[in-house]
């Protein structure tokens, strides 16, 4: 897999991604729903890897529509309260493609962060109920975007990567190994996404009581 479109490309997340991505050879086209903000997030990510990179030719911008276009794999990275919309918006261009959810359903109160009911069971299994014909594949839901921002340091991350179609997901995960530090494990079949989007819910509480931002690992595997 060669290239990634980012949906919602220009947030925390999106940047992140982006950025260590296109450091790891792979090009990247940020979405947003304007244009003008798409390209200005890729200019303050190619800011980020600087001449170094040697890869600033492989970030592209532009409206979310145009940038799925011909993408190897589409990853939707916008708040769960604007994904149904996103979906149904580019429904046409989702068909028959590998699409990466990353979005957590959850909100905050006054007691920190708490899952939202998601009727399809979660946020993944919203998109492929509403694009039955797209690979979906849920990941990234707790890598945290202040250490993909970090580009000088290695992440320190397990991801779960979770989907009904393997080889979508043996894709997925030979793509996020090119990011030095990102284990993918595959996880099992999308019906288990919400536990991984709920999940965020609890390393969210422990970064609030012990001021940090923590990562997810399996040990012994
Ligand atoms: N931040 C993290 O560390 C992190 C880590 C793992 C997973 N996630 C998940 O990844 C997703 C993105 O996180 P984020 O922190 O980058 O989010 P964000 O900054 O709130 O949103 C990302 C982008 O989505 C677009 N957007 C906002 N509202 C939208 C709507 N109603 N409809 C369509 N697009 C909308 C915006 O781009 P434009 O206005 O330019 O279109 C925005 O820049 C979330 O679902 C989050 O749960 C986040």
């Amino acid at each position: 897999m060669t290239s990634v479109a980012i949906v919602g490309g220009t947030g925390p997340l999106g940047r992140g991604v982006a950025a260590r991505l296109v450091r790891a050879g792979v090009t990247v086209r940020l979405g947003s729903r304007d244009p003008d903000r798409a390209r200005a997030a890729a200019d303050e990510v190619a800011g980020w890897l600087g001449d170094a990179s040697g890869h600033d030719g492989g970030l592209t911008a532009g409206g979310n529509a145009e940038v799925v276009v011909d993408a190897d794999v589409i990853l939707l990275a916008v708040p769960y309260g604007g994904l149904g919309a996103t979906v149904d918006q580019l429904a046409d261009a989702l068909d028959g493609r590998l699409v990466v959810s990353a979005v957590n359903p959850l909100t905050f109160d006054d007691r920190g962060p708490v899952p939202l009911a998601v009727e399809e069971g979660s946020a993944a299994e919203l998109v492929a109920a509403r694009v039955p014909s797209a690979r979906v594949v849920a990941a990234l839901h707790s890598v945290s975007s202040r250490e993909l921002k970090r580009l000088d340091e290695p992440l320190d991350d397990d991801v779960p990567v979770l989907g009904d179609d393997e080889e979508a997901v043996a894709a997925v995960v030979a793509l996020l190994e090119r990011i030095d530090g990102c284990r993918p494990v595959a996880a099992g079949p999308l019906r288990l996404a919400g536990v991984a989007e709920d999940l965020t819910c609890l390393l969210l509480s422990v970064n609030r009581r012990h001021r940090t931002h923590v990562g997810f690992r399996f040990t012994r595997l």
